[in-house]
């Protein structure tokens, strides 16, 4: 069902083996065109520049030669894993390529690294979202992959670190994918549960009943007008040793988002399965974190439900008990993300752990802001955003630091709880929702990522089939590995 990564086989051999004359995907220089038999004019009039992801297949060589582009910029780990993407749509047809791809650009990033990011880049690109198809659609013929690296290459680490990772963000994208009617909070926390089972992370998963005892009156308000019951789920991995420090994710799985008895227009709901990307990047990266071992402890906290209009959903006006004790007036049922974060973002600072990070489709506004390719990143702590935007680029995961403005936060006075969950004002609707869970984290170290935008792409783009994207997993991953 997760998962669905096409390729099969993937081989590693050394450079100086016969294969590797086969392969010519790398950056093609002008004498080198001679021995493959292909003419550089040749290239430049079928309009092949190098293009970062540019393919170009000469079917009348034999073997059949693909130039793959690399770009003129410097070679980092998402331009290979771009790279091989486009490798692998340029082969897909073919039952088996052999690539010089990671020979190539060993040398810029290492040549472990550079083996990861090629079969990273090759089985994202090869994903597909096909669970409720009727018909299978035609699967790829690409079997063989064979890929070609420097001598004494652990390449073994590096293929199953490869997988992890990959894997990873499949199951992310997956969930997020997944319908709303096919995915309630209950569904949502049996994922996380079974990632439990296969990775040995603890797990808690609370009820309604438990909720209430825990006094979650954020969960509970958006969960009211819903016949499924909510889910607060918690993933942790405890390193074998002693352990260095504590980071803890917390991500907003809204399972659909009909905006409550503040119903959205047709427009707005339709995408609306996708509320829920925070908490499965938070999933996806902790099925990934027991592969990479840290020494610190990392806790992941969903918070699930739908949101759902119905007589007995929390109506405009009423007034939310938290779990830190703050009462909110709901003046807008669709502000829902922001209710149940409180109440986890309330369990996480209560442990004061190092460092609070928490991802969610929060705001359409951060779409209108930064557009559909950029996070917005905010936070109350230079050294934690500092951390935090040094994972992204790493990462490759594109996201922008916006201010916490202290002179909005009086938007959030009401006259008759301690907050509202909506700014006063028309503007800054993704300032005013990140100043609103502020409230919730004390001084502890944190950083919010509203992911609104980059949840999915509209079109297919380096390793990004159509669809939900995975966006977090790599960041999230990175913030660990850099502890
Ligand atoms: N889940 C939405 C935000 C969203 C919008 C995510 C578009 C992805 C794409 C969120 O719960 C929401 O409805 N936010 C409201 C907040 C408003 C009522 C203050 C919004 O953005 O309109
Ligand atoms: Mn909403
Ligand atoms: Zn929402």
């Amino acid at each position: 069902m997760a998962n669905q990564l096409e390729i099969s086989a993937i081989n590693v051999i050394n450079a100086g083996a016969d294969e590797a004359s086969v392969a010519t995907d790398r950056p093609i220089k002008e004498n080198e065109l001679e021995t493959l038999g292909v003419s550089p004019n040749f290239l430049a009039a079928s309009g092949f520049e190098g293009k970062l992801g540019q393919t170009l297949l000469l079917p009348e060589q034999d073997p059949i030669v693909i130039a793959v582009g690399l770009g003129g910029q410097e070679i980092t780990e998402p331009s290979i894993r771009n790279a091989a993407a486009s490798l692998w749509r340029a082969s897909k047809h073919l039952d088996s390529v052999t690539s010089l791809l990671p020979l190539t650009t060993a040398t810029e990033v290492g040549a472990e690294v550079a083996l990861q990011a090629t079969v990273e880049g090759m089985l994202l690109a090869s994903y597909r979202y096909d669970e409720l198809k009727g018909s299978p659609e035609e699967r790829s013929s690409l079997q063989q992959v064979t890929l070609v690296v420097p001598d004494g290459v652990d390449s073994a680490a590096a293929l199953s670190r490869a997988e992890a990772v990959a894997s990873a963000i499949a199951l992310t994208r997956d969930l997020v994918n997944r319908p709303g009617g096919s995915l309630s909070a209950v569904q949502l926390a049996d994922e996380a549960v079974k990632v439990a089972e296969q990775t040995g992370l603890e797990v808690e998963v609370w009820d309604r009943e438990r909720l209430i005892v825990e006094r979650c009156g954020g969960m509970l308000g958006v969960n009211a007008g819903s016949t499924e019951e909510p889910r607060m789920v918690r993933l942790t991995w405890r390193p074998k040793g002693e352990s260095r420090g504590t980071i803890h994710f917390v991500g907003k799985g809204i399972t659909f988002d009909t905006g409550g008895l503040n119903l959205k227009p047709f427009e707005g709901m339709k995408e609306m399965k996708i509320d829920m990307g925070g908490a499965a990047a938070v999933i996806g990266a902790m099925a990934a974190v027991a592969a990479h071992n840290p020494d610190v402890t990392i806790i992941g906290t969903c918070c699930c439900t739908d949101n759902q209009p119905s007589p007995t959903a929390t109506k405009p006006g009423d007034v939310l008990n938290i779990r830190n004790g703050k009462t909110v007036e709901v003046l807008n049922t669709d502000a829902e993300g922001r209710l149940v974060l409180a109440d986890g973002l309330s369990i996480a600072a209560e442990e004061n752990p190092d460092l609070i990070v928490d991802l969610a489709t929060l705001t359409g506004a951060c779409l209108v802001a930064l557009g559909s390719q950029y996070a917005g990143l905010m936070g109350n702590n230079e050294d934690a955003i500092a951390r935090v935007e040094a994972a992204a680029t790493k990462a490759g995961e594109r996201l922008w630091h916006l201010p916490l403005p202290n002179e909005y936060r009086k938007q959030l006075d009401s006259d008759v709880a301690d907050l509202q969950n909506i700014g006063s004002g028309r503007f800054g609707g993704t300032l005013v929702a990140g100043l609103f869970l502020q409230e919730f984290v004390d001084e502890t170290p944190w950083v919010h990522l509203d992911i609104a935008g980059p949840v999915t792409t509209q079109e297919q783009e380096a390793e990004f089939p159509k669809g939900a994207t995975g966006f977090g997993v790599r960041t999230l991953l990175e913030i660990v590995n850099n502890w």
